[in-house]
């Protein structure tokens, strides 16, 4: 099973969601490590009362060490793929390219629309009737990388951006495990590695 590592900064729903997920027999992936950049994300302390290994990294005191210190303890824990869940910390081009296509993210809006914060007061100010949610690949450039699957909520007449998000939330939870599953299923060799990185750096 491909060993990944779930990244937080605060409450840790879509964490919960993967990990539940991986206590399936069939699920091609577990959770070998919880961690982040805010040492009191409540979703630690809900990793911790689950019995995932849990890391609390301060970003805030680390300072520029931050990225390395993360970076030692993924390798440490023999992590293969990342999974970032309400992460909400820009990642430097330097450690995307160290875990070239191994980083994913989950965002709650159907990419290419509404990158970045606020997705659902947008959807709601252009009038639109449909959104939902986006996992893809993480690169260099925010929100932007390869789509690995998607779903759509329906805009209720009197939806506030909060029922919005909180409808979303819901299909956030069946989204991520399935298509993070799917995605763990490959091989994560030398050969698949190198092929991300150049993929990258082109
Ligand atoms: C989720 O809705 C996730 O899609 C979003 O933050 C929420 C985290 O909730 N992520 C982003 O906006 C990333 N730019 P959670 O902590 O309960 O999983």
């Amino acid at each position: 099973k491909a060993r990944v590592a779930v990244l937080i900064s605060g409450r840790g729903s879509n964490m919960a969601a993967l990990l539940y997920a991986s206590r399936a027999d069939d699920c091609p992936y577990d959770v070998a490590l919880v961690t982040g950049d805010k040492p009191d994300a409540p979703g630690l302390a809900l990793a911790e009362a689950e019995r995932a290994p849990v890391i609390r990294l301060d970003a805030k005191s680390l300072g520029a060490d931050y990225w390395e210190v993360l970076h030692s303890a993924l390798e440490k824990a023999g992590v293969d793929l990342i999974a970032l869940a309400g992460f909400m910390r820009i990642i430097p081009s330097a450690f995307v390219a160290r875990w070239a296509g191994r980083i994913v993210n989950i965002h709650p809006s159907l990419l290419p629309k509404y990158k970045g914060l606020h997705t659902q007061q947008q959807a709601l100010d252009n009038g639109d009737t449909i959104t939902g949610a986006t996992v893809h690949l993480v690169t260099p450039e925010l929100d932007s990388g390869e789509i690995l699957g998607q779903v759509e909520v329906a805009v209720l007449r009197g939806d506030t951006a909060e029922t919005l998000a909180d409808r979303v939330l819901i299909a956030e939870h069946q989204l991520y495990p399935r298509i993070l599953g799917r995605y763990a299923a490959r091989p994560f060799d030398a050969g698949w590695i190198e092929q991300q990185v150049d993929a990258l750096a082109s």
